[in-house]
This record gives structure tokens, sequence and C-alpha cells, in this order.
């Protein structure tokens, strides 16, 4: 009997040892990782680290070379048909036909997808609506501006609702408003629906995204909540501060309140007397508090600032690979 496809327990997504050669290069190098349902995952590597092969393979749309993919308990391999009912996919460069009327295709999509003609009207005008297309329903898809079309395969990826969607760069090449429309669209699905997406950009990924996986070279390198990576990979913490007065006795005074404490960077102080300081540990505990409270317990000191540094995806991503991201965007 096959897996059932719909029981809930079964993750939306499940990846084993999987495996993708293009002749004599490797895109995908034994590859594990599940997508819980309703979880929105979010794929961060540079340029040619495998994002899109791995999305290409769970959609169906090519086969890997070995290793096992399975899309709400179905094998990709092997029920391949019953794996495609079930994902909304917006491939990468989202290919749409430019002859068409938007409300046209969506309609023609929705008929393929096996969504009845009673409720396709209804459902049609509720993706519409939430992917902000009403206004340009009866344009032609090709005089639509970069934006708009990102808009319209967004909808055809969430118009029947599958549980699984998946979508490959959905905000690349949109205004910083357009990226906040598709950001909340996607926290719209949360719970409903797993979501996979890939993106070069990190904040963004950051802020939609409840897990991440960091792909580099074929290979996972890293996979966790952002805190979780923050944590695993770079330890420790950063406060900075602006402080005024002596400087006898500041580096006793912080190792009183944790050993590793430190000083990393100090700026020269400004004509009002406070300067910046940086202070770097390698304990995880909140010493905001204690901090706050050495530093303005006297002894001639004045504290005006006070704030714990999160580390960026960014030195996370560095921190993984070895390698420098923007480095990697400029050598791409
Ligand atoms: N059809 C193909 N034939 C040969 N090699 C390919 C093909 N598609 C991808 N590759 C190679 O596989 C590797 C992974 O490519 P992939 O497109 O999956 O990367 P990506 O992470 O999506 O990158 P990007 O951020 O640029 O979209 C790259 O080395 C790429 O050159
Ligand atoms: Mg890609």
């Amino acid at each position: 009997m096959p897996a059932q496809p719909d029981n809930s327990a079964v993750p939306a997504i499940e990846v084993r040892d999987l495996v993708k050669t293009y002749g004599g290069i490797t895109a995908v190098s034994r590859v594990n990782f599940a997508v819980a349902r309703g979880e929105i995952v979010g794929f961060l590597g540079p340029n040619g680290a495998g994002k899109s092969t791995t999305m290409r393979i769970l959609t169906g749309c090519m086969p890997a070379t070995s290793g096992y993919a399975a899309v709400c308990g179905l094998s990709v391999a092997a029920q391949s048909e019953e794996v495609k009912r079930r994902i909304g996919y917006m491939p990468e460069n989202n290919p749409l036909p430019e002859d068409m009327r938007v409300s046209e295709y969506l309609h023609y999509r929705g008929r393929l997808k096996e969504i009845s003609r009673k409720k396709l009207g209804p459902r049609l005008d509720e993706v519409l609506e939430r992917c902000d297309l009403k206004r340009v329903r009866h344009r032609i898809i090709g005089t639509l501006s970069k934006g708009y079309r990102q808009r319209v395969g967004i909808a055809e990826c969430i118009l029947a609702e599958p549980p699984v969607i998946i979508m490959d760069e959905p905000t690349i090449g949109l205004d910083p408003r357009q990226i906040l429309i598709v950001r909340d669209l996607i926290a719209s699905l949360r719970g409903r629906m797993a979501v996979v997406i890939s993106s070069h950009i990190l904040p963004e990924i950051e802020m939609t995204c409840d897990r991440v996986l960091i792909i580099n070279q074929g290979r996972i390198v890293a996979q966790g909540t952002p805190d979780q990576l923050r944590r695993d990979l770079l330890g420790g913490a950063r406060y900075e501060l602006e402080l005024a007065g002596p400087d006898a006795g500041l580096a006793t005074l912080l190792a009183g309140i944790e050993p590793t404490l430190k000083i990393s960077a100090a700026h020269a102080p400004g004509d009002d007397g406070f300067r910046r300081l940086t202070l770097t540990t390698t304990s995880t505990t909140e010493l905001g508090e204690p901090l706050w409270r050495a530093l303005t317990a006297g002894g001639g000191r004045r504290l005006r600032g006070l704030t714990r540094i999160r580390p960026s995806l960014e030195e996370v991503f560095l921190a993984a690979t070895g390698q420098n991201w923007d480095a990697e965007r400029k050598a791409s």
C-alpha cells in the first residue's frame, strides 16, 4: 500500500541523500532535510550552490541522480503526477505566457489543477485580491512590469491551495515596496502551507522564514532557525555602548560581570566625553542588565546607550561556509 499521502504526521517534504550530477559536475551532493507541514523554510546560498536544482527535483521537473525525495509522503520519482498536484511551483525566472491576459491565464491554470468551474470563479477573485492583481486582471501578461509578473507567478502557485509551495527567488528584481507585499503574502501562508523559498537576500530570508538551510557547493552546511544558527555558528554575544568616564578599572569591572567580557573596539570620545565601545564575550548569557547596573553605579561613569548586537545572517553565512557573502556575489 502506498504511503498515506495527506496524513498530516508525514512531513511536507522529505529528502534523503539526494544527489544530482550534470555530466562531471555535482550540483547536489548527498543532501538531507525535511520540511514540516505549514513551515516556511529558506534556501540560502550563493550562485551555483544547488538551490534551483534541488527545487526542480522536488517538483518532479527533473530526476535526481540518486537518493530519495518525497512530498506529503509520496515519492517524487515514483508518483510524480500525484506530487505535482500537491505543489505550487514558481520556477527561477518565472516563465509566463506573454500573450495571455492575467485572469485568462490563471483560469486556465486553475482548470489544469482540476479546480471545479464552480469553485474557480470565487477562488480567482480571492487570489487576485491577495496578490494585489485586481487592477491588472484584464491586462496582457507581456505588458506587465516585473513586479506584477512575479505576483502572477505567486498567484498561480497558491491558486489550488496546495500543501506545498516552492518558489525559486520570488522577490528577485522587485522594488522594496513589492518585496514587502510578497513577504507579507508568504508570511500569510504560514501554518497553512509548507513553503520553500530561495533567495540571495539575507535579511529577507531572516524576516520571512522559520528555518534556514544554508547550501554551499551542493551541500547543506548549516540548518536551523536564524537564532539557532547564530548561537551554533558564532557563539557568544556583542554589546555596543556609549560611555563617558574614566578608563581605569573598566576592564576589571567587565571581567567581574563575566570573565570573557572584553572591549574589542573603542572609538575616540566625542566633544561631550562619550565614546562608543564594543564589548565581546563568549558567554551567551544575557548581560545587558548587569552591565547597565555596573556602569551606572557611580565611579564617575555615565552610560547613555547599551545594545546587544545581533550578528547578521551574513556573518552566519561566513561562519558556515568560510566564504564572504559579498565576495561570492561579486564573483558571480
Ligand atoms: N542544466 C544544467 N547543465 C549543467 N550544469 C548545470 C545545469 N543546471 C545547473 N547546473 C550546474 O549545477 C550547479 C548548481 O546550479 P543551480 O542552478 O542549482 O544553483 P543555484 O543555487 O540555483 O544558483 P543561483 O543562485 O545562481 O540560481 C551549478 O554549478 C550549475 O552550473
Ligand atoms: Mg537558482
